[in-house]
């Protein structure tokens, strides 16, 4: 066709006014405006926006630049959204180049991994998931999205909402602990608070729940390793929080690395299309995790990465984290017919969904504002927020004779171990733009605390995985010099997350030595346990004193423990997973099922550990505080309800000690007698509140027929009619217990 001037002129003037009726707000609803754009777009326009790259060289933020040629790609539209791409000005310039010279001026989404903060650091999710308190979880990911929204990211890879039952995973870190109830409350949490009450707003940032699904599964807790479990126990039990995070509006999905039962994930079309498309009705879009579409080689389902794409994209996987796959092969598999244009088609339309969504076509700059971007980091805001959530993190494991909390008078204090001044450990593992200037190591934290009047003397004693002893005798000697010992023992923050698996879960190196060597000396002391999993901290519980369970709980970490040590805040975080004595003991979890044999100490042919015990070191639940809480007077509605009641029931929690204090009051059922087998305990309700000293306060949970839902012999999800016992208490082994039926 010749082009002429007067070509060129009309041409222009359509697309302005397309651009400016299809973007425009006017009277459309985001569907129509939706499939305006997707009307007007090529085959490889289309196919461009299900591709992502990574701005760094690996899966963090290495560097804030593309990689070079992206800007051409961008300009021609062939690429859909960054990942590692940070800083109001470089995504303007980046944004700039998508709306000003791409032809359908698509605007680009940039997502990053903001797992427990952007620059200013919270605790980590496994320590937050321990406050038992989603307010609280929800305002520290609404200030990760106003701190990370300003500094032009769109979309966070988070909530990381696998159950996670082996503590030998390193990513137990990253996620909720092991129960579908606690993991789906802070699921809906997280993903409330990313995206606010409004996902167009400025400061408010896509969720992504990942990873989609059955990760925490991996055999051995070994990590990206195999997954298989029985579909009744992926619905009852993984798939949970993933519901929890669609129900409250999550904008996409990420797909997982491992495969379950012979499918992987990225390949599992029975996952991303029939459960969460068809079942759950959920309309963002999937993003495959980095690479995954690629490995579905390696896992033995495609032969090369063009059947990779091809599998990937017909199971309901729209976006391609950088595999390349739909870039490379996606043109030649809708070719060949191996992939229709409905399916693209559909793909893209949930990707511009949210991208409409975001508001990024009415505004796409609305996330560049450089000034908005200085005066959103590191705000006081943040670190309060940072500081309270920490406090609420903490756990107190064991506290004898009633040790802490300690008098702030004028005692000597020997501060000992590898973590007792270590400001870069406290960020934990994935801790993005987290500054190790910026946090308050415990060292510091006692002496902000404790000002001039106190004599502190610091010695690490020991690495956090070495084997020097050549230390020790100092540290015994600060110790022998001293009042009291606080011991920093635990791992450093990239022993958890990703591909961080164990095989043991004792402190690393010399430090329990350290410990010993410390306790020889006779005097009183604190542990204080860094760590991002269960330990098994069984000899700390047997000698020391005191335990603090501190998880790595960024900025604020050091203050946050110092009030707890000092009395300043009353200790009130609960484990959300069971603390095994042994590794041997893995995978250990509270919800377990009866079994034909559970352990009879009579009975020798019965499910247990003939070298070990049974018991967990701290069960599910678990946690004191400087008050004691009586639990009497449990109080069930009735004896029988049908189907369509429900079923009142009530304690009284009396404060019995000599501090205000904090508790977390749980309620969990039995389904006794079912078409399958059912767990010997679940949890249906918490409830957190503050009781005064010498006060008793009433807590009540209604259990409707709702909660007593399961995947039955018949894959119904229903409840069923029979005896059930109820438990209310303090963790999930100390409860006050009744029984009630359910009737048809
Ligand atoms: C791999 C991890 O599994 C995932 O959690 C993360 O979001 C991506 N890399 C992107 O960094």
């Amino acid at each position: 066709m010749k082009v002429n001037k007067s070509t060129i002129l009309l041409l222009t003037f359509f697309f302005l006014f397309i651009s400016k009726n299809i973007f425009s707000q006017s009277t459309k609803t985001n569907e129509q405006r939706v499939d305006s754009v997707l009307s007007l777009m090529t085959q490889d326009e289309k196919i461009g926006q299900l591709v992502q790259f990574s701005g760094g060289w690996d899966t963090g933020a290495q560097s804030t630049k593309p990689k070079t040629g992206s800007e051409e790609l961008i300009a021609q539209g062939k690429i859909g959204s960054f990942l590692n791409i940070i800083g109001a000005q470089t995504t303007k310039d980046l944004q700039k180049i998508a709306v000003e010279k791409s032809r359908m001026k698509i605007p680009l989404i940039f997502g990053l991994d903001v797992i427990h903060g952007f620059r200013t650091t919270f605790p980590v999710p496994l320590a937050e998931a321990s406050s038992w308190d989603p307010a609280l979880v929800q305002k520290s990911a609404r200030m990760q999205a106003i701190e990370a929204s300003s500094a032009g990211i769109h979309w966070t890879f988070n909530p990381m909402v696998d159950i996670a039952r082996d503590p030998r995973w390193g990513r137990i870190v990253e996620g909720s602990g092991e129960d579908p109830f606690l993991g789906s409350s802070m699921s809906a949490a997280r993903v409330k608070g990313y995206q606010g009450n409004d996902l167009s707003a400025n400061n408010t940032i896509a969720a992504c729940l990942k990873h989609f699904a059955g990760y925490g599964g991996a055999e051995g807790g070994r990590d990206y390793n195999t997954v298989d479990f029985s579909e009744r126990t992926f619905r009852d039990v993984y798939l949970k929080p993933f519901k929890a995070g669609v129900d409250a509006g999550a904008a996409t999905l990420m797909a997982s690395f491992n495969e379950i039962g012979g499918v992987p994930s990225s390949s599992n079309r029975q996952l991303l299309t029939n459960i969460l498309r068809d079942e759950w009705k959920f309309d963002g879009f999937v993003v495959s995790d980095w690479n995954s579409i690629g490995e579905l080689i390696p896992h033995g389902v495609a032969k090369d990465l063009k059947q990779a794409g091809e599998l990937a994209i017909n199971a309901g996987l729209d976006m391609d984290m950088e595999a390349s796959a739909y870039t490379k092969h996606l043109g030649e598999l809708i070719a060949e017919g191996k992939v229709s244009m409905q399916t693209v088609d559909e793909s893209v339309r949930r990707v511009l969904r949210i991208k409409f969504r975001l508001g990024l076509f009415d505004d796409p700059y609305k996330y560049c504002d450089t000034e908005r971007e200085k005066n959103s980091v590191l705000t006081k805001e943040m670190r309060d927020v940072s500081h309270e959530s920490a406090q609420k993190s903490i756990v107190l494991l064991k506290n004898e004779n009633e040790l802490l909390p300690l008098v702030k008078g004028k005692k000597k204090i020997a501060v000992i171990g590898p973590l007792g001044n270590s400001t870069l450990d406290p960020l934990g593992p994935w801790n993005q733009q987290g500054d190790a200037k910026q946090v308050v190591s415990l060292l510091q934290g006692i002496k902000n605390k404790l000002g001039g009047d106190a004599k502190i003397i610091f010695e690490e004693g020991c690495s956090l995985s070495g084997n020097e002893k050549d230390r020790f005798p100092k540290a015994v000697e600060a110790a022998n010099q001293s009042d009291i010992v606080i011991l920093a023992v635990g791992e450093s923050l990239d022993m958890s997350g990703e591909a961080r698996s164990r095989a043991t879960l004792d402190l690393p190196g010399v430090q329990q030595e350290l410990a010993e060597e410390i306790y020889k000396t006779g005097k009183p002391i604190i542990a204080v346990v860094m760590n991002g999993r269960p330990l098994t901290i069984t000899w700390l519980n047997e000698h020391v004193s005191s335990i603090l369970e501190t998880w790595f709980l960024g900025v604020e970490a050091g203050n946050a423990i110092a009030d707890v040590l000092f009395g300043d805040f009353n200790p009130s975080g609960k484990l959300p997973v069971t603390f095994p004595k042994y590794v041997g003991q893995v995978p250990m979890y509270y919800n377990h099922k009866n079994s034909g044999r559970p352990h009879n100490p009579k009975d020798n042919y019965t499910s247990y550990y003939f070298d070990y015990s049974n018991s967990p070191l701290y069960p599910f639940g678990y946690g004191l505080s400087y008050t004691k809480f009586l639990y009497s007077n449990l109080k069930l509605s009735a004896k029988k309800i049908s189907t369509s009641d429900q079923l009142n029931i009530s304690v009284d929690v009396k404060n019995n000690g000599l501090y205000d204090g904090d508790e977390v009051v749980q309620l969990y059922v039995r389904d006794l007698v079912g078409s399958v087998t059912r767990p010997v305990k679940e949890l249906k309700g918490f409830q957190k509140i503050s009781i005064k000293k010498g006060e008793t306060k009433k807590v009540e949970f209604t259990l409707t027929n709702e909660d007593l839902k399961f995947y039955n012999l018949d894959m119904n999800f229903v409840s069923e009619p029979g005896m059930f016992n109820v438990f209310v208490g303090t963790n999930s082994v100390e409860c006050l217990e009744d029984e009630f039926e359910l009737t048809n």
